[in-house]
């Protein structure tokens, strides 16, 4: 299986720069390296690049367990699904958080990321059994009670795999499952953005919730919050999580004309598969943005 050609890190947050922070964040969690450990990368990945630089650039800062679903979601009975996991940040969370190594999947179609995260980590033999790398979707068995998914969306290349993508959570999930996670949000639509700077999976927080009840998921409830507010402020203080964020944010999407910290939000989302048709009931909560 391939990995996608490389990207360029922003300017500002070199590759070495990237990398020593999220070593520094993963080292506080109890991650030991080896002395060499940072060179050693930063050779293998300026020979090899990265596919998706903002995974590295997001390493190691907490993002699951902020997020407002995050408890209801440790009630599920069943299977967790990390959809898009890149690195495995959550998952290693979610191990951290006591919840059984077996009940944990993790998914990704790129094996660059997936190793990046096993580099980060040193733990590739405990924990590579609970990652499947492939490119086609590999579960269709109905068994998750929670299929998660951070800052995948951006990163889908049309249409056809934004529909394929909700479509599989949604078949993953047993019924009564709930479909979480968090992506990037425009307060504006499509239709009234730059030409060049469409960005069509980065929604306003309507259409998404239209999308996500398009898909067949009930219950949609999304909360945004402004870039700049990301996280907690203890967290922030502990892991500098927002400037991370927001900086990254701001280098990434600075080569879109008209695309800022202002008119971008973060989306938190959660909605059900439901368990029966006589529970459906279509609601959709939308909070926090104007
Ligand atoms: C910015 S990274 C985020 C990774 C991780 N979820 C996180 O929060 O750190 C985007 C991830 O989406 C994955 N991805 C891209 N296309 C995908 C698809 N069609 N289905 C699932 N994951 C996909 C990439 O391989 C990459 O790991």
């Amino acid at each position: 299986m391939e990995s996608r050609q490389p990207s360029q890190f922003p300017p500002g947050m070199p590759l070495e720069k990237a990398l020593s922070r999220a070593m520094e964040r993963i080292s506080a969690s109890g991650v030991q390296y080896p002395d060499g450990w940072f060179d050693r990368l930063v050779r293998k990945y300026s020979r090899t690049g990265i596919a998706y630089p903002f995974a590295l650039i997001m390493a190691g800062t907490p993002r699951l367990a902020g997020h407002f679903a995050y408890a209801r979601a440790l009630q599920q009975e069943g299977l967790f699904l990390d959809y898009g996991c890149g690195c495995g940040d959550s998952v290693r969370a979610l191990i951290r958080a006591g919840v059984s190594r077996d009940r944990i999947r993790a998914y990704d179609p790129d094996p660059s990321v997936v190793g990046l995260g096993f580099d980060l980590y040193r733990d590739r033999a405990e924990t590579c059994g609970l990652f499947t790398v492939s490119r086609q979707f590999p579960f269709r068995t109905r068994e998750f009670g929670c299929v998660f998914s951070t800052l995948v969306l951006p990163c889908l290349g049309d249409d056809r795999e934004f529909w394929e993508y909700l479509g599989n959570a949604r078949a993953a999930l047993r019924p009564g499952g709930i479909f979480f996670g968090t992506t990037m949000g425009h307060y504006l639509p499509v239709e009234s953005r730059h030409p060049q700077s469409r960005l069509e999976r980065v929604m306003t927080a309507a259409r998404f919730a239209e999308c996500l009840a398009q898909a067949g998921f009930t219950r949609v409830e999304i909360v945004g919050e402004p870039v700049v507010r990301t996280f907690p402020a203890s967290l922030v203080r502990a892991g500098a999580a927002v400037p991370v964020v927001r900086n990254a944010l701001r280098q990434v999407f600075a080569r879109f004309p008209g695309i800022n910290n202002c008119n971008l939000f973060v989306i938190h989302f959660c909605a059900v598969k439901e368990a029966a048709p006589e529970d459906a009931g279509s609601w959709s909560g939308i909070t926090g943005q104007p």
